[in-house]
């Protein structure tokens, strides 16, 4: 069975056409047979009554050979097959067929019309006296039988008089050939079957360009227009003018297309706003997160700070009492000869103590510049060795030790190195702070498993964090120092730094053990980190 629509609506109408043709032309062609064989029976009892009524008067004058020979000119007739002449006894009394002699049994099936009840029927009407059969070489043929009544004048003739009691002396029998009839039959049926299929074939035609014209092609219109829509292609008309339902429907699917246009415009224009909004936004977090950045660090410097005055302090001290020293050592002529190894040994010592003081300077410096973020190949050991060692002098008083367990060989990371260095310089005095009375602190750095990013590890064997907290540690603001003394935004910081260097961080900690941060940072990031815009305000 076909699937296309087209294709069924074709078949069906040939279907229906072919069945109602067919059954029209069998009428037909069993109407005009039927026409034809009742004029032949018409024909052939005229016929029969004009050979008995030309041969009366001479079977009344017992004239029978000049009533034969009129029968035989008859029949010579084209399309009479035989004339027969039966008395009432059944005999053959004449025939055209010169060597017929037979003897009919009335009670045989041709005989029935007049014959089938005790009592002959005397008046059978016409179509009952007619038989059509097939001869031994299978020509169909006719036969009209017509009864030759007794008339007065034949019970009076003064030859052989025939009782009045008689009214059936005798039967004609007429014999035709049907072939012509046949033939015109054959002729009839030839030309209806032939009109028949001529119609059919137009029919066909009709309904194939019909179908494909009002049907398939608007169909596929649509098909092609609603694919359209499907695929967002919202520009293409459909356009159906071949009946009113289909324009309604093409009609009703363009308005649809209408209003999915303004929508997805609208929605566009939407998305547009949105994405815009969300750009400001996000500008105006980054340069939030950077204010959150440059405050901690403000705070950080602000520890520092103590610390760092008090690394000064020492070798400053140590300069003054060398400076001291040596000025006592020089004379108005000079420095004394034996003398020379001392004083060039406290001058050495001053070098040592003033360089010691600008590295810290230096350190210090470049913790709190107030530089752009950028991003620049930097080697994670040196940036754990500097913030350290910035911070020694806190860990020292707190009585804290720092291991220093760093990697041989660690790849260059791309980085903001200052931003680094901030969340190593958060990650290990928030380890200081969680240690009381003395602990150990361990930095350690390594190449990831992937070799595609570098590990931070700093952890210590301080107080450890409460499980109920740990979900909190990063949110900003949030500690759990007294109040006044921290503002909770160590980690806030490092998060965000993590996070914008592609990075991730996740903390290992046991109440009353300690607590293992650890940082992993890929060596490039996977885009370059979004500049996070320089924070306004501040130093
Ligand atoms: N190593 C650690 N051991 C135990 N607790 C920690 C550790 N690091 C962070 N915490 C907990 O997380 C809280 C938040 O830390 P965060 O660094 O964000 O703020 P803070 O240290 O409290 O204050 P700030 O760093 O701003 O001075 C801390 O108050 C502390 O309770
Ligand atoms: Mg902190």
């Amino acid at each position: 069975m076909p699937h296309r629509l087209a294709s069924k609506l074709i078949l069906a109408l040939a279907l229906i056409v072919l069945i109602v043709k067919t059954f029209a032309m069998y009428i037909n062609v069993t109407s005009q047979e039927a026409r034809l064989l009742e004029s032949m029976t018409l024909g052939a009892d005229q016929l029969s009554r004009s050979i008995t009524s030309a041969t009366w008067q001479m079977m009344l004058a017992d004239r029978r050979d000049a009533a034969y020979s009129v029968m035989h000119t008859i029949a010579l007739k084209q399309g009479i097959d035989r004339i027969r002449m039966f008395n009432k006894d059944g005999e053959l009394m004449f025939s055209t067929v010169p060597e017929e002699r037979i003897l009919v049994d009335k009670r045989a099936e041709v005989c029935n019309p007049c014959h089938s009840s005790s009592k002959p029927l005397v008046k059978v009407d016409v179509p009952n006296r007619a038989r059509t059969f097939r001869d031994l070489d299978g020509r169909r043929k006719m036969a009209m039988i017509t009864p030759i009544y007794n008339e007065p004048s034949c019970s009076n003739a003064p030859c052989h008089a025939h009782p009045a009691s008689v009214s059936v002396l005798g039967v004609l029998d007429l014999g035709i050939n049907l072939s012509r009839v046949d033939q015109e039959i054959a002729s009839i049926r030839a030309r209806t079957l032939g009109l028949g299929l001529v119609e059919v074939v137009l029919i066909g035609i009709f309904a194939v360009f019909f179908t494909r014209h009002f049907v398939e092609t608007p169909i596929q219109r649509l098909i092609d227009g609603t694919r359209a829509i499907s695929d967002m292609k919202l520009d293409q008309p459909i356009t159906i003018h071949s009946s009113v339902e289909l324009e309604e429907l093409s009609h009703s699917l363009n308005v649809m297309r209408e209003r999915l246009q303004a929508a997805m415009a609208e929605k566009a224009q939407f998305t547009q706003r949105l994405e815009s909004k969300v750009e400001e936004r996000t500008a105006q977090l980054r340069a939030a997160q950077q204010k959150l950045i440059q405050t901690d660090r403000l705070a950080s410097l602000g520890q520092l700070a103590a610390s760092v005055a008090h690394e000064i302090n020492n070798p400053v001290s140590g300069v003054l009492n060398l400076a001291m020293l040596m000025q006592r050592i020089l004379k108005d002529d000079g420095i004394p000869p034996g003398r020379v190894d001392e004083f060039r040994r406290y001058l050495g010592q001053v070098a040592t103590e003033t360089t010691r003081v600008g590295r810290i300077v230096s350190d210090l410096l470049s913790f709190s510049r107030r530089s752009k973020p950028q991003s620049a190949e930097a080697d994670l050991n040196a940036i754990v060795t500097t913030t350290t060692s910035l911070v020694s002098h806190k860990l020292d008083l707190a009585g804290v030790a720092v291991d220093l367990d760093l990697a041989d060989g660690l790849p260059a990371i791309r980085c903001d190195a200052s931003q680094i260095q901030q969340v190593v310089m958060n990650l290990v005095l928030n380890g200081t702070e969680s240690i009381r009375g003395g602990g150990r602190i361990t930095v350690r750095t390594r190449t990831a498993a992937n070799a595609a990013a570098v590990v931070l590890e700093v952890a210590d064997t301080g107080a450890g964090i409460p499980p109920e907290l740990v979900s909190k540690i990063f949110d900003p603001f949030f500690t759990t120092k007294e109040e006044g003394k921290g503002v909770g935004l160590g980690l806030a910081v490092v998060y965000g730094i993590v996070n914008a260097h592609g990075g991730e961080i996740e903390v290992a900690t046991r109440l009353g053990e300690g607590s293992a941060f650890r940082v992993t940072l890929p060596l490039r990031p996977p885009e370059p980190a979004p500049p996070i815009a320089e924070a306004r305000g501040g130093t």
